[in-house]
């Protein structure tokens, strides 16, 4: 949302990114995208980061579009070919930006046609095969246990832990018993923080970011979630070694 924003407001968060640690994190790569990369967009990215000194690029490892672009961010089919191709795209990107960037395990309501294999083992692969990091969204193994039935520690504990860069944590919305939506548009409920919990138990502490798009409470409650995470980082950081790499 920043890249090329000039005047004042470019002045702004420059003097944010010169007081803080920034991370990129993007909506519109659409790595598995039957169309081409768009390349432009990776190497404003790249001039983006560099000018502001910014460490890290991140991306979901879904797809938005083809001729033009969704809002949504779709299910990539689970299957062998769809390895190869997005874990290809994956290496050229990193190429382009000279780094590893990492991708996030998204939420999906219903798979892709064309699925050969279980989710777990689609984004193992892709990783392995990418050679890239982990953007481990908690909330997301929560959606996706509910919605598609599984159980999201055993899904938890299958993911490399020398992959994992940094995490994500939200609230969701209730649909029905057997459908939630990943909406970022609420607290965090108990059940994903208990798989934070266990995911600083299981692989050691790792940065963690509290996502909140909208319906948006006072700053006090917002830092009141903030402080949960800091709270389970130290409660984990002092009973398990560090096992977490970047
Ligand atoms: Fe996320």
């Amino acid at each position: 949302n920043w890249i090329h924003v000039g005047g004042s407001f470019g002045k702004k968060f420059r003097q944010f990114t010169e007081q803080y640690d920034f991370l990129c994190h993007g909506l519109s790569l659409s790595i598995g995208s039957p169309a081409a990369l768009d390349e432009n967009l990776i190497r404003d990215i790249g001039a983006f980061m560099k000018t502001h000194g910014i460490k890290h690029y991140s991306e979901h490892l879904t797809y938005c579009s083809d001729d033009g672009h969704l809002y949504d961010l779709l299910p990539i089919p689970f299957s062998e070919k769809a390895v190869h191709y997005v874990a290809e795209r994956i290496r050229r990107v990193q190429d382009i930006l000279q780094q590893e960037i990492s991708m996030e395990n998204a939420s999906y309501y219903t798979p892709a046609p064309g699925k050969e294999m279980e989710e777990i083992d689609f984004i193992n692969a892709v990783l392995d095969e990418a050679d890239c990091g982990l953007l481990l969204d908690v909330n997301n193994i929560y959606v996706n246990s509910v919605n598609h039935c599984y159980d999201p520690i055993s899904f938890l504990k299958q993911l490399p832990a020398e992959r994992i860069r940094y995490a994500h944590i939200a609230g969701h919305y209730n649909e029905a018993d057997d459908l939630i939506v990943d909406t970022h548009g609420a607290d965090v409920i108990d059940p994903v923080w208990q798989i934070l919990h266990q995911a600083y138990e299981h692989f050691g502490v790792f940065p963690t970011l509290l996502e909140r798009d909208f319906n948006i409470p006072p700053v006090a409650e917002l830092l009141g979630e903030v402080e949960q995470i800091k709270q389970a980082q130290k409660k984990w950081a002092s009973t398990t070694e560090a096992k977490v790499y970047g």
